[in-house]
């Protein structure tokens, strides 16, 4: 299963600093029909009934931006039998054609990477900096996967005595269900089919209910460069119905599944429990509560930069993003001071704004859960600085990004995401003991280090039970086939996505001997 590594190079993004650029782009967004867009179940023979949903903007809950219909019961069903029915023709279609669909799809995306944008903006509330990385992260998914297909699914001769040939072959498990979480609305939900698919299997992607335009127009997209309408089906609802209802049923072989650590128990349980079909396989990439850990050789100006951009990227709503802020004493009162400096500064606000640092969170569930989070915190910590909200946010859901100083990381009990910092301080003697309260969270995401002693860096790389490590730099933003993401523990199943191992997971091998 080893990845050759063959060279690819990652999609190209657009140069914000460019005026020309930046025009075209604003012309391209602005073209796109905002309001008009819709999504419904894409399920052949199927005959959807019931009432479309608004889609309101998180920046501005006054502006409708699309409408959706729910799955309902009998599309899942009729999508469950077409996936069945479709699945042995697509796994017999050569990996390399299934791959160079997805090399199409993927010079398709970048082609219209503005109206994607002005999807991921209006829909999920991204800003314009993450609504590039958006594309560009989903066109790299395509292209890595096509290419790791290309290398895995070509059969593997073994060695054998003199009169017999073997042969290692790989091919779809069945029936796969990609379900997805809101905030990668295109890239994890294109990685998750892209890879499902392309292994052989048909798919049923269901997005996440915040965010059903966006993935039903990249499952459009993706009929459009050649998969068949019966092999990807897309079936949108709530997680509870609809989602529920897909793992459940004994004709699923395989579940993709991203978003929280609690979901990702219950779909476990859904699988475990049929009584029938197969043992299914759960690709499960979940929470965190990541920390970054900085000594006193770190140079303060470098860690509240980057401990901003971990925290703070994405209004914190990122699984990879920096919770927990562990500062060796000596320097932790200087890095209090600029942190508190720097998140005056932030730009908090409208994120189609070039301008914006952070924009709303996703719905006012989410507020909710952070604004509850925040009276508890202002009661047993210290606040450190909250960013006030500017004119103009109250008809969306914003959260302040906040920071406090706690007394213990035992404070901290689950991942709040959102734009919330929490600083704890620690002495010299106490790292190991700090690394050791890290991993007893049971989360094991990622970790960031800012440390220029090499013994100290090697000393928490051995002992941190994370799934990637950053070392002097921030700690979000992986790069496909560069940094392969996932992690461990309450943080997920692994394989890592954009990693030379998560295809093979999708797929079933068969040995074959011949006695010639
Ligand atoms: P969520 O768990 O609420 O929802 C994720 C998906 O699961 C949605 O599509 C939802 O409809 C579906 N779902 C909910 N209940 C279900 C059920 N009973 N059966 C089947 N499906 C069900 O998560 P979210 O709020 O959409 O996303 C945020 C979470 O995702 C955070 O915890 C974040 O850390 C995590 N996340 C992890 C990664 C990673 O790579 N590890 C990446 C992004 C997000
Ligand atoms: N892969 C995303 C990141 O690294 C979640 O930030």
């Amino acid at each position: 299963y080893r990845s050759q590594h063959q060279p690819r190079d990652n999609s190209m993004g657009i140069n914000l600093a460019n005026d020309d650029a930046l025009r075209s782009l604003a012309s391209a967004m602005n073209a796109t029909a905002i309001g008009q867009w819709r999504a419904a179940p894409l399920v052949p023979g199927a005959n959807p009934t019931g009432e479309l949903q608004p889609v309101t903007n998180p920046a501005d809950r006054r502006e409708v931006v699309g409408h959706w219909l729910p799955a309902d019961a009998a599309t899942v069903e009729r999508a469950l039998a077409n996936a069945v029915a479709a699945q042995p023709g697509w796994d017999a279609t050569p990996a390399a054609s299934r791959a160079a669909i997805l090399e199409h799809a993927a010079d398709l995306l970048e082609a219209r990477m503005p109206q994607f944008m002005a999807m991921c903006v209006k829909e999920a509330g991204k800003t314009i900096a993450d609504s590039v990385a958006e594309v560009r992260e989903a066109v790299d998914f395509l292209r890595y996967y096509a290419l790791q297909a290309r290398e895995h699914f070509a059969p593997i001769p073994l060695p054998g005595p003199t009169g017999e040939s073997n042969q290692l072959q790989l091919s779809g498990r069945g029936v796969f269900v990609c379900i997805s979480p809101w905030n990668f609305p295109l890239a994890i939900f294109t990685g998750q089919v892209a890879a499902a698919l392309v292994a052989g299997n048909t798919v049923i992607a269901k997005p996440a209910e915040q965010t059903n335009l966006v993935g039903y127009a990249a499952v459009q997209l993706l009929h459009e460069a050649g998969i068949p309408q019966d092999v990807l089906q897309f079936v949108p609802g709530d997680g509870a119905s609809v989602g529920a209802a897909l793992t459940r049923d004994p004709r699923v072989a395989g579940v993709a599944f991203t978003g929280g650590t609690d979901t990702a128990r219950l779909i476990h349980r859904a699988l475990a429990n049929r009584d029938s079909g197969p043992i299914a396989t759960l690709i499960a990439e979940t929470g965190g509560q990541n920390a970054m850990i900085v000594d006193s050789s770190a140079l303060p100006e470098q860690v509240v930069k980057d401990a901003i951009s971990s925290a703070f990227t994405s209004a914190g709503q990122r699984c990879s993003a920096a919770r927990l802020l562990l500062v060796q004493e000596d320097i932790a009162d200087k890095v209090i001071a600029m942190l508190a400096g720097a998140m005056a500064e932030l730009k908090v606000g409208d994120p189609a704004l070039l301008s914006t640092d952070v924009g709303p969170v996703i719905d006012a569930d989410a507020c909710q859960v952070l604004d509850d989070h925040a009276r508890r915190m202002d009661s047993q910590a210290r606040l450190i600085a909250r960013t006030p909200l500017p004119p103009g946010t109250e008809h969306g859901t914003f959260f302040p990004p906040t920071a406090w100083e706690l007394p213990s990381i035992a404070l901290l009990d689950r991942e709040k995401f959102g734009p919330a910092l929490h600083v704890v301080r620690w002495k010299a003697h106490e790292l190991d003991a700090v690394i050791d309260a890290i991993n007893a969270t049971g989360y094991g995401l990622t970790l960031g280090i800012h440390s220029r002693i090499d013994a100290t860096v090697e000393r928490i790389v051995a002992r941190a039970k994370v799934g990637n490590i950053y070392v002097n730099r921030n700690q979000i933003g992986a790069v496909v086939g560069v940094q392969p993401f996932g992690g461990q523990g309450l943080s997920g199943t692994g394989p890592k996505a954009g990693g030379p191992h998560y295809l093979p997971r999708f797929a079933t091998e068969k040995t074959v001997t011949i006695n010639t």
